[in-house]
C-alpha cells in the first residue's frame, strides 16, 4: 500500500521564518491549480488502479490547504474516494485563520480523518513576532470547532527557541494544547532558513540543546510519547502514519508544484515553480539514489524515529561498534533491528556508525 503526498502551493500571508515552497501573490491561479493537480493525481494513481490497490495514507500538506476554498476539493476526493478504504489516514493541514467550521466539516464529509493545525504558539506577541496571521483566540477556536464537528486525531505544531522564549511560555503553549486536548503535538525548534525574512536578522533564534530537552520531558509529563525528534502522540494510534511510513523507508506519491516521491531507488520531484507546473504537470525530474544513499538515509530516519533500523545494514565492523553503544545505554538492540534511545543523538550516532 503505498502513500501519498499532495502538495498546496498558496498561503494567505508569509510567516516570516518559512521557506516551504508557497505563493501569496497568485491567488488567480488557485482554480486552475486543483484542476491540473486532479489530472496529476489521477495519472498517478494509475500505478494503484492496475494492481487494485488502495492508499495507506494520504497528506495534504502545503502552503496552507485551508487557504483554497472546499468546493474546489470536490473533483480531487470524488478521485481520491476509490483509494481510500476504512483504515486510510487522511490528514490536511489547515491555518487557524481559514479553517472555517464551513470548511472543517466539508473535509469530514470529504473523508479526512485527522486534521493538522499551525498553532507555533497561543501567545499573540509571539505570534507577530513570527508573522503569524492569526491570534491565540482564533487557533483556540478553530480546534474547538474541529473537535465539535468530530475530528478525534488532531496536530497541533507549536515552534519553540524564538528570542525571548523562556521556559514559563512554551510550557503555557504546551499547557494549553494539552489543555485543548490535542492528541498530537509536533514541536519544530526554529530553524533559519535561507530567503526568509528571519534569514537576515540577527539574534531570532536560540540554540540551546538543553531547551529540546526541557520540551521532551515537559511534553512527557503531560502524557505525551515521543516517537520523533519533533513528534509527539497521547498515544500509538495518534502517531502520523504518514510520517512514520516515510520513515519507514515506505514508496510514496508526490503531488502537486514542488511535490517529490520515490518508488524503488527513483525520487522524483514535481515542478516547483507554480507556472510551470501548470504547464507540465506530468514533468519530473529523476534522481537514481544508489544503494549506499538509501542505506545512509534509512539508518538516519530510523534513528531519529521509534521506527529503529536493520542491523543489516551496518557492516561487520560497524555492527560491533553498535553492540559497544548497546552496552552504554545509548541503544537498544531488539530482534535484530536498532533503536535509539535519544534522538537528539541521531546524527552523532549515524555519524559514528558509517
Ligand atoms: C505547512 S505549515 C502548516 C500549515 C499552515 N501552512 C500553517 O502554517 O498554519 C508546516 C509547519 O512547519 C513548521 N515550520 C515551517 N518552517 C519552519 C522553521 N523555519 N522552523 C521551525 N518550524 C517550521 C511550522 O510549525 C508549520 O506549522
Ligand atoms: S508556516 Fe504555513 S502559513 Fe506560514 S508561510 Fe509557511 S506554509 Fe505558509
Amino acid at each position: 500500500m503505498l502513500l501519498l503526498y499532495i502538495h498546496i502551493p498558496f498561503c494567505d500571508s508569509k510567516c516570516f521564518y518559512c521557506s516551504f515552497n508557497s505563493y501569496v501573490d497568485k491567488f488567480h491561479l488557485k482554480s486552475h491549480y486543483m484542476e491540473v493537480l486532479t489530472r496529476e493525481l489521477e495519472h498517478e494513481l494509475q500505478i494503484l488502479k492496475n494492481n487494485n490497490q488502495k492508499l495507506s495514507t494520504i497528506f495534504i500538506g502545503g502552503g496552507t490547504p485551508s487557504s483554497i476554498n472546499y468546493a474546489s476539493y470536490a473533483q480531487m476526493f470524488k478521485l481520491l474516494k476509490g483509494y481510500i478504504n476504512d483504515t486510510t489516514e487522511v490528514t490536511i493541514e489547515a491555518n487557524p485563520n481559514s479553517a472555517t467550521i464551513d470548511w472543517l466539516k466539508a473535509m469530514k464529509d470529504y473523508g479526512v480523518n485527522r486534521v493538522s493545525f499551525g498553532v507555533q504558539s497561543f501567545n499573540d506577541t509571539k505570534l507577530s513576532f513570527l508573522g503569524r496571521s492569526h491570534n491565540s483566540k482564533r487557533a483556540i477556536k478553530a480546534i474547538q470547532d474541529a473537535q465539535c464537528i468530530g475530528f478525534n486525531s488532531i496536530n497541533c505544531d507549536i515552534i519553540y527557541a524564538c528570542a525571548n522564549d523562556t521556559k514559563e511560555l512554551i510550557s503555557s503553549d504546551l499547557d494549553m494544547a494539552n489543555k485543548l486536548g490535542v492528541e498530537h503535538i509536533s514541536s519544530y525548534s526554529l530553524t533559519l532558513e535561507a530567503g526568509t525574512k528571519f534569514w537576515t536578522m540577527k539574534d531570532v533564534s536560540i540554540d540551546d540543546e538543553e531547551l529540546s530537552e526541557f520540551v521532551i520531558n515537559y511534553l512527557k509529563s503531560l502524557g505525551y510519547h515521543q516517537y520523533e525528534i519533533s513528534n509527539f502522540a497521547k498515544n500509538n494510534k495518534f502517531e502520523s502514519k504518514h510520517n512514520k511510513g516515510y520513515w519507514e523507508y515506505k514508496e510514496y506519491l508526490g503531488v502537486g508544484c514542488g511535490a517529490v516521491g520515490r518508488i524503488g531507488s527513483n525520487r522524483y520531484y514535481s515542478l516547483s515553480d507554480i507556472e510551470s507546473y501548470l504547464r507540465n504537470p506530468l514533468h519530473k525530474e529523476i534522481e537514481i539514489l544508489e544503494e549506499k544513499d538509501m542505506k545512509i538515509e534509512k539508518i538516519l530516519l530510523g534513528l531519529r524515529s521509534n521506527v529503529g533500523f536493520d542491523l543489516s545494514l551496518l557492516d561487520v565492523n560497524n555492527v560491533e561498534k553498535a553492540h559497544y553503544l548497546e552496552k552504554l545505554g545509548k541503544i537498544k538492540i531488539e530482534n535484530s533491528k536498532i533503536y535509539n534511545k535519544n534522538y537528539l543523538l541521531a546524527d552523532e550516532i549515524a555519524l559514528y556508525l558509517s
